[in-house]
């Protein structure tokens, strides 16, 4: 009998077919994502009927969902695996897969649009001209801050490389690998005129105490996980304009309706770091290769990243 696999991510498949190409050559039905948006927890219970294998985008899979599935394999079409109980996985000789190099090209690419919107405060002028008004505002160069980058995984590590023509200080903090970081969190939150986090981890990093040790009109980017920054922090940041301005494709919640909204100054968008089609074909395509080999030689529990 041939595996069902399901395909959560919104829109698998849209721009490049070499995934779906391999399901067929395996023999593989699939059911996608009828929704075109971040399935809940009970749509995605009630998707995972007879499913075995699993590509993941951001919904919620923790014990519940997979406790009540028959899920063999989990393929995440992603770095990020916030979203995934590994350890209920594992208990439950689940096998979980990641696509950890797929995405660094993407979202270190938009890291660096960020950081410019914010300094030339591109999207509020493109937004007042729509409206008819025609408002020069003063921005910031780049040439010659002190970027902290926080987080020295793959992404951490393009995002310092594109940086380096544009001559800024760089500045590398990683509280897991303290012994390639040049600062400690600390120093970096104190020196840094731009903050940029590339951590996969789910805790919070800049909380109350954090906020409080950074320079008067820091600069915050944040395309990692929105859990990472204590949202009513960042707020009462750009209120005081300790935070002159922030770009945020990350949010806790997620579809994201909360009040960063309300400021001009926070350049939003909605969880896109990935999203050039290069970097969905390529990741589609690894999710789907690690679940099809997965699945032909199912060993249950094992993460592989
Ligand atoms: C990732 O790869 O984890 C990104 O957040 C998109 O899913």
């Amino acid at each position: 009998m041939s595996e069902k696999i399901l395909t959560a991510t919104s829109s698998f498949a849209k721009f490049d077919q070499r995934a779906m190409d391999l399901f067929r050559q395996a023999d593989m039905e699939v059911v996608h994502n009828p929704h075109g948006r971040k399935l809940t927890k009970p749509e995605l219970i009630g998707l995972l009927s007879g499913i075995t294998g699993l590509i993941a985008g951001l919904e919620t899979i923790d014990r519940e969902v997979m406790q009540q599935s028959d899920l063999k394999v989990i393929s995440r079409c992603g770095v990020g695996m916030s979203n995934v109980d590994l350890k209920a996985a594992e208990d439950l000789g689940i096998a979980v897969f990641s696509t950890p190099d797929a995405p660094t090209e993407a979202v270190a690419e938009l890291t660096l649009a960020g950081i410019l919107s914010c300094l030339r405060r591109i999207p509020t002028m493109n937004q007042d001209l729509h409206n008819g008004q025609w408002s020069r505002q003063n921005g910031m160069q780049l040439k010659g801050k002190s970027v902290l980058i926080v987080g020295l995984g793959r992404i951490g590590q393009r995002v310092a490389k594109l940086l380096q023509p544009f001559d800024v200080n760089i500045l590398i903090a990683d509280p897991y690998v303290e012994d390639e970081a040049n600062v400690t969190l600390r120093e970096g939150l104190e020196r840094a005129d731009i903050i940029t986090l590339h951590l996969s981890g789910g805790e919070c990093l800049l909380g109350e105490k954090e906020f409080a040790l950074m320079k008067e009109g820091v600069v915050i980017c944040n395309a990692a996980r929105g859990t990472l920054i204590d949202e009513a922090q960042l707020i009462k940041g750009l209120e005081s304009g300790r935070v002159s301005s922030c770009w945020i494709d990350t949010f806790a919640d997620e579809p994201y309706s909360g009040q960063l909204r309300d400021f001009s100054q926070a350049i939003l968008t909605p969880h896109v770091g990935s999203f050039t089609r290069e970097c969905r074909a390529q990741m589609e395509y690894e999710a789907a290769y690690n679940l099809v080999q997965a699945l032909r030689t199912h060993r249950g529990g094992a993460v592989h990243t």
